[in-house]
């Protein structure tokens, strides 16, 4: 039996390939690098959801069909405001609002993965705002997805140059094979549950530091070294204590990311459109120093740069804080996970596998029967909000 379910094909999908060995990752079809950094997210959504690319008024009825579904219900919103009035992580925030998009609509598959496709940036730019001491912002409905939610966060329309950097790393990451989340959410969907129950879940899994949670890190690291000559010092130091390096190294690619590389152009481009290049040079040549040293000490290991070093550089590139590193990640993913519900409830079986027991057998139930009594109980029932 293998721990962790390592190198067991659970699902067959359309939706994304992952070959470790040769470094290429296959989106629907299409290698990611010929198209993320070109498509628009609303193609992407719609080669995803639908099996092909859209003709052109195709692309114009969905992208007004998100549109459409932009805006949050009220009780969302009051819950994203209680989240934000209490300091509740924005996963945590997140997690709380997907399930509230069902209120008042009856269950539909594809309408409910649309409608937490389009409702994603506003929750998380809501919240956001919240607990910034600010209102959420109008939204509009001219803006691309990827535009709106940047505006979201900040009430700014963004640049072109912006928006396409946003845009290239959502179609980057939406998907990638059957990871912690989506499998998540493919064994909610498999009991014929709905669509929103197993994206809640798939937040919930997202939340955990082992699946979403490198970028963060990985940015301190840069951060800490602060300086091109400190990098050496820095990082051997770091190796000297047993740490790993953030950003580096993956269970399945034995080569480059491949995303590490669409990321690292996307980056390039949006550092070179006239914003302060200094912390990507610095980023560059931590890459470098990084890379020569995991090798020195573990020359038959290939531990190479992985998304989320990129992840890192363009998401602060675009002035996001680490705190919104994985909502944004969500905010690309939950296409993914909307598909894999969609292709398991066409094609799946209930997921359900089995668990082989190690406790004790045969131990005997003795004592006499016991009831609730008071001693059980606190006697009051308190409330822990009034
Ligand atoms: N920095 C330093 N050493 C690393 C390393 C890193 N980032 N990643 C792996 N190694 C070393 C391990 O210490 C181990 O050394 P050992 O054999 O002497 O004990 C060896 O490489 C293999 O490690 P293992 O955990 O078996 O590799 P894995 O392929 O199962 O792990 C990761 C994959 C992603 C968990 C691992 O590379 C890692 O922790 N990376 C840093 C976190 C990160 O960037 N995560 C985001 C992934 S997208």
């Amino acid at each position: 039996m293998m721990q962790g379910l390592e190198g067991v094909v659970a699902a067959r999908t359309r939706l994304s390939h992952v070959d470790g060995e040769a470094g290429r990752l296959t989106l629907a079809g299409y290698a990611a690098e010929e198209l993320a950094p070109h498509a628009g997210f609303e193609e992407v959504a719609y080669l995803f959801l639908h099996g092909r690319l859209p003709e052109p008024a195709e692309r114009t009825a969905f992208a007004r069909e998100l549109t459409g579904r932009r805006t949050l219900p009220r009780a969302a919103i009051e819950v994203l405001r209680e989240a934000a009035a209490v300091n509740a992580p924005p996963m945590d925030a997140l997690r709380m609002a997907v399930p509230i998009l069902s209120l008042g609509r009856a269950e539909n598959p594809l309408d409910d993965a649309i409608a937490a496709i389009a409702a994603f940036p506003a929750v998380v730019g809501a919240y956001w705002r919240f607990r910034h001491g600010e209102s959420p912002v109008p939204i509009r409905c001219d803006l691309p997805h990827a535009a709106h939610y940047l505006h979201q966060l900040s009430g700014a329309e963004p640049s072109p140059e912006r928006s396409r950097a946003l845009e290239t790393y959502l179609n980057t990451i939406c998907d990638h094979g059957l990871n912690a989340s989506t499998f998540a959410a493919r064994v909610i969907i498999s009991t014929q549950s709905d669509v929103l129950s197993a994206i809640t879940g798939a937040v919930g899994a997202l939340k955990g530091p082992l699946h979403g949670g490198a970028p963060g890190p990985a940015l301190q690291m840069v951060v800490e070294i602060g300086s091109p000559e400190r990098a050496e010092t820095v990082i051997r130091a770091k190796l000297d204590r047993g740490e790993r390096l953030m950003g580096f190294g993956h269970r399945i690619y034995k080569v480059r990311d491949p995303r590490a590389d669409i990321l690292a152009q996307a980056a390039e481009q949006f550092f070179s459109s006239g914003v302060d290049r200094r912390f990507y040079d610095l980023a560059r040549s931590v890459e470098a120093t990084a890379l020569r040293l995991l090798r020195a000490r573990k020359p038959d290991r290939r531990l190479d740069t992985n998304v989320e070093f990129y992840t890192a550089l363009l998401l602060h590139g675009l002035g996001l804080p680490p705190e919104l590193f994985t909502p944004t990640f969500a905010v690309g993913r939950v296409l993914g996970w909307s598909a894999h519900c969609l292709e398991q409830l066409r094609e799946g079986r209930l997921i359900r596998p089995q668990s082989t027991y190690i406790g004790p057998m045969e131990l005997h139930y003795d004592r006499a029967p016991v009831r609730f009594d008071r001693s059980d109980s606190t006697g009051v029932c308190v409330s822990r909000r009034s």
